[in-house]
């Protein structure tokens, strides 16, 4: 299946990409929905899936949280369904994400799907995330405002946030299968449901300062062997009054953090950062040796990225960089390095004959099979599960 976004990208990028929110009306052409709302409510039945249900009951607003047993007590309206991360648990859904490669792989978070009944509503709200929402079957009423610096915020459940004030709508239409609402971090929107609707909300990560900060400091802890420098001040005549901490000490200590992060390695940290999975890839049952790639070649196998895994290249080519580790690139293997991460959909592993034909290629494929980054499957099995959909 394959999806084309119409979409002047260049007009995009300058005026609207974290800046304006857009309409772009048929902007999948000939949506046809990727789920059912029976298979996206049967996901949210499973204990690893994280999905809420937020009700609107006259002024009321509930949350409850998956997995759910049964939806027969919610009712015929004012409900919605949210499913997190689809895409990491269905393959058809993970297709949805290659439209959107024309931005940086590193920053897309993930596929969430809401499934609302008429009336259904999570309120109107603000979001950090920069988002594209894809309208699927039945008929969405969204509204969006310019982005906004200061907003009043309130918490009518403990695990909802909405907006206090109103707000402008510089986008105000009812949505219909294949129009895409983009919608900035930072801008107030507002979605109803008028019928049983499906809507698919492709969302892009920005880290804070803080959570970045977070992130780096896990990845310097997990450095096994690292040896980093310690926080030093001798041969002071007086530090003065024990409890009185110097201008001196803090630029001291406040040069220390900010030396030793600049010589910690901290574009291969940064990389590592970029390339983690939202959560831990599955793994596969048993590793393989580098020497058996060579008879996959032979078997009708299909070479699959897993789903949630990112892998990224760094601007001098010399690692591939996948659910945070490095994996060293040489003159043999980085051409198939670049080929696997540009890689989205499945492809016969004998697409890749000519560049597996080192060892090297051989051992960083397999590398990227042990760690569950990608995994193979044989073509007779997919042709099978794929006639099960029809
Ligand atoms: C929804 O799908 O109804 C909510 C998505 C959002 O506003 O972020
Ligand atoms: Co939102």
């Amino acid at each position: 299946m394959s999806l084309t976004l119409t979409l002047d990208r260049a007009k995009f990028l300058s005026q609207y990409w974290q800046q304006k929110p857009l309409l772009i009306k048929a902007g999948l052409a000939n949506f046809s929905d990727l789920i059912e709302p029976e298979i996206l409510a049967g996901l949210a039945q499973e204990a690893e899936v994280d999905s809420r249900v937020i009700e609107h009951r006259g002024d009321q607003w509930l949350v409850s949280h998956g997995p759910f047993a049964s939806y027969d007590d919610f009712g015929d309206s004012d409900w919605t369904l949210l499913v997190q991360s689809v895409n990491e648990w269905m393959p058809e859904i993970h297709a949805l994400l290659e439209p959107f490669r024309f931005l940086p792989d590193w920053r897309l978070d993930d596929v969430m799907i809401s499934f609302a009944v008429p009336g259904g509503s999570v309120g109107p709200h603000l979001d950090q995330y920069d988002v594209f929402i894809i309208q699927g079957e039945g008929q969405r009423h969204w509204q969006v405002g310019e982005r906004v610096t200061e907003a009043n915020e309130f918490r009518p459940h403990a695990d909802l946030k909405q907006l206090q004030d109103s707000f402008e709508p510089v986008i105000d239409a009812v949505l219909e299968a294949g129009d895409i609402l983009y919608i900035p971090a930072g801008c107030p929107h507002h979605g109803v449901a008028l019928e049983p609707s499906l809507n698919y909300s492709v969302g892009f990560r920005a880290a804070n300062t803080a959570e970045l900060t977070s992130q780096v400091a896990d990845m310097l802890l997990a450095a096994e062997g690292a040896n980093y420098p310690r926080y030093r001040d001798p041969q002071q005549a007086d530090y003065g009054q024990p409890y009185q901490v110097s201008t001196e000490q803090l630029a001291q200590l406040r040069e220390f953090l900010l030396h030793s992060i600049a010589n910690a390695d901290l574009d291969n940290v940064l990389m590592q950062v970029m390339s983690q999975s939202k959560r831990p890839l599955p793994q596969p049952d048993f590793a393989l040796q580098w020497q058996d790639i060579a008879d996959c070649l032979d078997a009708d196998m299909l070479l699959c990225r897993t789903a949630g895994a990112r892998l990224l290249i760094d601007p001098q080519q010399q690692n591939l960089y996948a659910s945070g580790d490095p994996y060293p690139l040489t003159t043999a293997n980085r051409q198939l390095a670049i080929s696997l991460a540009s890689q989205w959909q499945e492809l016969p592993l004998q697409h890749y004959a000519d560049q597996l034909s080192h060892a090297d290629s051989q051992q960083l494929l397999c590398h990227l099979l042990n760690d569950g980054v990608m995994h193979l499957v044989s073509e007779a099995a997919a042709n099978a599960a794929a006639d099960d959909d029809y």
